[in-house]
C-alpha cells in the first residue's frame, strides 16, 4: 500500500493518536479551570482507535505516540496497548510511546512495559509541591513522583517535558534537570505555545527558550549532541550532569523542514500540524469504509508549518488546546 508522504516530500511515519481529552489536571497553560470537554458521545471507541492506528501503520507509520489529555485516565486504554502490541510483534511498527502527566503512571507502568513501551514521556514543571499544585490548579507531586518510581522499578525509560514558565519556574528549572538526570531520566525544555484560552496571560507565561539556554551555559558546559528522538527536541549533553537535556522551540526556532508527523484526536479529526487550525474528519470516513482515500486526502492539506507567535499581534493563536490534539 502507498506509503504517506505529503506535498513537500517528507515521509510520515510517526502517528500521535489522542485517546481522550479529559485529563484530571488543569495545567495553567493547557486548559482553563472550567474547562468545555468534548461530548463523551463523539469519542471514538478503543476498537475504532486502534482500527484507524492500523491503518496508519499498514501506510508506513512505524511509531505511534499515545497521548491526551491523560491517556491513563482513559476507559480500556489498556486494551488499546495491547492491541498496539501485537504490530510490535509482528515487526510492522518499531514503537508504541507515551506522554501523560504521571500522576496514574504507578498503576499502570508494568502493564505498559508488558505491552512493549519502553519509553514514556511524563510532564513534569516543578519539584515544589506548593508551585506543582498552583500549576495543575490541585495536582499532587507525590503521585507523579511515585509513578516515576513505578516507571523506573518496571525498566521503562523517562523523558520530562518542562514547559518554562516565567511567573511560575524560570528559576527553578537548573534544579529540576539535576535531579532528572541524576535519576537518568533526558528533560525537554518547551516553550509555551498559544493553543486555546486558558484565561491566563500568555505573555506573562512565555520565555524564549534561547534565553534559558544561555543561562545554563553560565553554568553548565552543553555539549552538541547527535542524538535525535522522533519529535522536534533539539539536544545537548550537559557536561556535568551528564545528561540529556532538549529544546523544543515552536517560536524561537522553526523545525518544521523535519516534521514526521501527523496527529488524529480523540473524536478522529486528522490534523497536520499542531500549529495550524485545520482538521479533516476521519471518523466519518472510517465509520463509512473510506478511512484510506479520507487520509490521503487529508495528508494532501497538510501545511508547511504553524504559524506560533505571541504578543506580536500577527500570528493568530490557535482556538483548539492541547488537550484535544496531544502533545
Ligand atoms: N504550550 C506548550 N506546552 C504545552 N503542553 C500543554 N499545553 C501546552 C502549551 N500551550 C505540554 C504539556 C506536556 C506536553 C505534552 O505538552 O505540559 O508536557
Ligand atoms: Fe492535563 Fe497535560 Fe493539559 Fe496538564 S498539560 S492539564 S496534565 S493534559
Amino acid at each position: 500500500m502507498k506509503r504517506l508522504t505529503d506535498n513537500f516530500g517528507r515521509r510520515i511515519d510517526y502517528l500521535r493518536l489522542s485517546v481522550t481529552d479529559r485529563c484530571n489536571l488543569r495545567c495553567v497553560y493547557c486548559m482553563p479551570k472550567r474547562m468545555r470537554f468534548l461530548p463523551k458521545r463523539d469519542v471514538l471507541s478503543i476498537e475504532e482507535l486502534e482500527a484507524l492506528a492500523s491503518a496508519f501503520i499498514r501506510r508506513g507509520v512505524r511509531a505511534v505516540r499515545i497521548t491526551g489529555g491523560e491517556p491513563l485516565m482513559r476507559g480500556g486504554v489498556m486494551r488499546l496497548f495491547r492491541a498496539l502490541s501485537r504490530h510490535l510483534r509482528r515487526g510492522d511498527l518499531d514503537e508504541i510511546a507515551l506522554t501523560t502527566n504521571g500522576s496514574r503512571l504507578a498503576s499502570f507502568a508494568g502493564a505498559l512495559r508488558d505491552c512493549g513501551v519502553e519509553r514514556v514521556n511524563v510532564s513534569l514543571d516543578t519539584l515544589k509541591p506548593d508551585i506543582f499544585s498552583a500549576l495543575t490548579r490541585g495536582g499532587l507531586l507525590s503521585e507523579v513522583l511515585s509513578g516515576l518510581e513505578a516507571a523506573d522499578k518496571a525498566g521503562l525509560r523517562v523523558k520530562i517535558n518542562l514547559v518554562v514558565l516565567g511567573d511560575a519556574n524560570l528559576d527553578e528549572v537548573p534544579e529540576v534537570i539535576m535531579w532528572a538526570h541524576g535519576r537518568g531520566y533526558a528533560v525537554s525544555l518547551i516553550e509555551v505555545m498559544p493553543l486555546g484560552d486558558v484565561g491566563e496571560d500568555r505573555l506573562a507565561q512565555y520565555v524564549p527558550l534561547d534565553f534559558v539556554r544561555r543561562r545554563l551555559s553560565e553554568r553548565w558546559v552543553l555539549e552538541a549532541e547527535g542524538y535525535r528522538s522522533l519529535g522536534p527536541s533539539r539536544y545537548v549533553r550537559v557536561r556535568e550532569t551528564g545528561g540529556l537535556l532538549g529544546f523544543i522551540t515552536p517560536l524561537t526556532e522553526n523545525f518544521c523542514a523535519s516534521c514526521n508527523r501527523v496527529r488524529v484526536s480523540c473524536v478522529g479529526e486528522f490534523f497536520g500540524c499542531l500549529g495550524r487550525g485545520v482538521s479533516v474528519d476521519l471518523r466519518g470516513a472510517l465509520r463509512g469504509g473510506f478511512l484510506d482515500e479520507a487520509i490521503d486526502r487529508a495528508l494532501l492539506g497538510k501545511m508547511w508549518g504553524h504559524d506560533f507567535r505571541i504578543g506580536g499581534g500577527v500570528g493568530v493563536p490557535v482556538a483548539r488546546h492541547m488537550s484535544v490534539t496531544g502533545g
